[in-house]
């Protein structure tokens, strides 16, 4: 029989990295996102259940025999290193870090003889034990007596391992939303129609979408048809710009149902643009309009610019849709893209975005603008 031997778990913890990323798990307001459907009421974390089976795993320097005759500075020093592991296993995204799973894995393999112990949580819940359990490479198994929390577990520990890696079942769904990762090359110059565009990694791009009856049809095809548009034009094309413009000045003066003044559809909106924000672009500006969206973002690998939008533009289309009780077309079908070329370039566009509602004569200073990043930071 092997000596038990004193673990991590009973002799030290770095606390304040496990308490700050147990409080951001627990964090409520998550938004459309598998995590905020439902809450265990008392769901452990899971950075605290992911730190809790590593220590008590690991043995404390203080009592491993590779360490125990060592002084105490030794033991601080290989101490402080399994911190390091701790610590590394506290950050943000995990899911998108698989070598710190292997690492901390590794490591405890090595306090286990290159075995690891079954994992057993009789009273499961939210099944935040099981579940860190397995993706640390336990053996998971869970219990409970409330049929609500084992049909979460089966989710978590067996359907959802199942279906890794498998592409969503519908097309139209891959990479838009419910967090599938579908990375798909980036287009380059293209033009979808009447307005070119340049979608390349990395770059800013200033986007503006307007609710479906925000420009009539016929005025922009009016337009076109008076600008000689044809939808093969080069990027530089100064008919273009006019379009824009022309555009954007009569939506400005506020035309159509104007349903993104509804404060709960504004916020609906301004949650879809956060939702991916650091996860699929960097989300650098934006301003929610009664009939229009501007958003700010710098795009990033693996994301191109039109499937972000259509993601943002169907999820939020079905959403207010059902709020507002109504069916049909909510955003116009197209959305305009400006890649933003220097410093100066960045700093007009993200003063005109402030800068709209002011302009639009909905408020004094552009901050007063609750649905904007400025409003949003001012806490209105
Ligand atoms: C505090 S919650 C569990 C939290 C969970 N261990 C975690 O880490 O997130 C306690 C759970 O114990 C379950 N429970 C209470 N009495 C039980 C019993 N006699 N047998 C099995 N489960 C029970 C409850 O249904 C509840 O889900």
């Amino acid at each position: 029989m092997t000596t038990p031997r004193k673990k991590l778990i009973e002799v030290a913890l770095p606390l304040p990295e496990i308490n700050d990323a147990s409080a951001y798990d627990k964090m409520p307001g998550i938004g459309p996102h598998p995590k905020g459907i439902h809450h265990w009421w008392a769901r452990l974390p899971l950075p605290t259940a992911r730190a809790v089976l590593f220590a008590t795993v690991v043995t404390d320097p203080s009592d491993d025999p590779a360490w125990k005759d060592k002084g105490e500075q030794e033991q601080d020093a290989e101490r402080e290193r399994l911190f390091g592991i701790l610590r590394r296993m506290m950050g943000k995204k995990l899911h998108e870090h698989p070598e710190v799973y292997a690492e901390a894995h590794a490591e405890m393999l090595k306090h286990c003889g290159g075995n690891l112990p079954p994992v057993l949580d009789p009273f499961a819940g939210g099944g935040s034990i099981p579940l860190e359990a397995a993706r640390l490479g336990f053996e998971a198994h869970a219990a409970d007596l409330n049929p609500v929390a084992v049909l979460l577990n089966k989710c978590n520990l067996e359907i959802a391992p199942r279906w890794a890696n498998h592409p969503p079942v519908n097309p139209e769904d891959r990479g838009n939303y419910l967090g599938t990762r579908a990375s798909r090359p980036h287009r380059e110059w293209n033009s979808r129609g009447y307005l070119p565009h340049f979608d390349h990694p990395g770059l800013v791009q200033s986007i503006t979408f307007r609710l479906a009856d925000s420009v009539p049809a016929d005025v922009i095809e009016k337009w076109r048809f008076e600008l000689k548009l044809t939808g093969g034009e080069a990027a530089n094309d100064p008919r273009c710009a006019e379009l824009r413009e022309r555009i954007e000045k009569y939506s400005d003066e506020g035309k159509g149902a104007c349903w993104l003044r509804n404060p709960e559809i504004a916020e609906i909106v301004e949650n879809a643009l956060l939702h991916f924000d650091g996860e699929r672009y960097r989300l650098l500006a934006w301003c929610v309009m009664p009939n229009h969206v501007h958003a700010l973002i710098e795009t990033m690998d693996g994301f191109p610019l039109g499937d972000v939008v259509h993601s943002w533009k169907s999820f939020t289309a079905k959403e207010c849709n059902r709020v507002l009780k109504r069916q049909g077309e909510f955003w116009m079908p197209d959305y305009f893209d400006r890649y933003i070329r220097d410093k100066r370039h960045l700093d007009a566009v993200v003063e005109y975005i402030a800068n709209n509602p002011v302009k639009a004569g909905l408020c004094g200073k552009p901050e007063e603008w609750r649905w904007s990043h400025l409003g949003a930071r001012a806490g209105r």
